[in-house]
C-alpha cells in the first residue's frame, strides 16, 4: 500500500514527493489514510477537530469527481465520529485545489504568508 501511495503522491506533486517510509511514518503518527486506484487522502483528527493533510488524484483521472468523493466519505466518516469542524491549508497559487475545496463548502478563514518556500498559504475550514 504505501509503495503504491508513494508512486500516486509522486504523480500529484513531482516537485516534492513523498516516499513510502514518509506515508508509514505518517500511519504510525496517527494520521488516517485512504487510497482507491486513482486517488489518496491523508487527515488526521484532534478531539473534535480534523485537518486534511493532503490529497491527490492521478492527472490522468482528474475533473472526475474523485477528490470530491473522497472528500465527502471523510465527512462522513468524521460526523460519525463526533468531529465537528475540517481545517487545511492550499498554497495561494493552487487554484484547482481551491476551487476543489470551495466547491466541498470550505471557506477562507485567513491566511499564513510565504508559508510554502515563498508562497502564501490559504487556511480554510468547514462545519460538518
Ligand atoms: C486538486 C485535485 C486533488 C482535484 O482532484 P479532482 O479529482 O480532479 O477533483 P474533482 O473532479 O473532484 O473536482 C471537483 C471540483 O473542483 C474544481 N476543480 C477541480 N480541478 C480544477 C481545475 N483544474 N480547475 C478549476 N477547477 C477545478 C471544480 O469546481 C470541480 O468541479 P467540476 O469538475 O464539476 O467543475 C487534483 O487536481 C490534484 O491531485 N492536484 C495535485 C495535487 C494537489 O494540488 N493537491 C491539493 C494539495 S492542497
Amino acid at each position: 500500500m504505501f509503495e503504491k501511495l508513494s508512486n500516486l503522491h509522486q504523480k500529484c506533486f513531482p516537485n516534492k514527493p513523498w516516499s513510502a517510509d514518509d506515508f508509514r511514518d505518517l500511519k504510525k503518527s496517527g494520521c488516517e489514510i485512504i487510497m482507491s486506484e486513482n486517488g489518496f487522502i491523508v487527515y488526521r483528527i484532534a478531539v473534535d477537530e480534523a485537518e486534511i493533510i493532503t490529497i491527490g488524484v492521478n492527472p490522468e483521472m482528474r475533473r472526475n469527481g474523485i477528490a470530491s468523493a473522497m472528500i465527502g466519505i471523510i465527512e462522513k466518516t468524521l460526523k460519525n465520529q463526533g468531529v465537528k469542524k475540517i481545517f487545511l491549508e492550499v498554497s495561494s497559487t493552487n487554484t484547482p485545489a481551491q476551487k476543489l475545496y470551495e466547491n466541498c463548502g470550505f471557506k477562507t478563514i485567513g491566511l499564513r504568508p510565504k508559508y510554502y518556500d515563498g508562497v502564501d498559504a490559504i487556511l480554510m475550514e468547514k462545519d460538518i
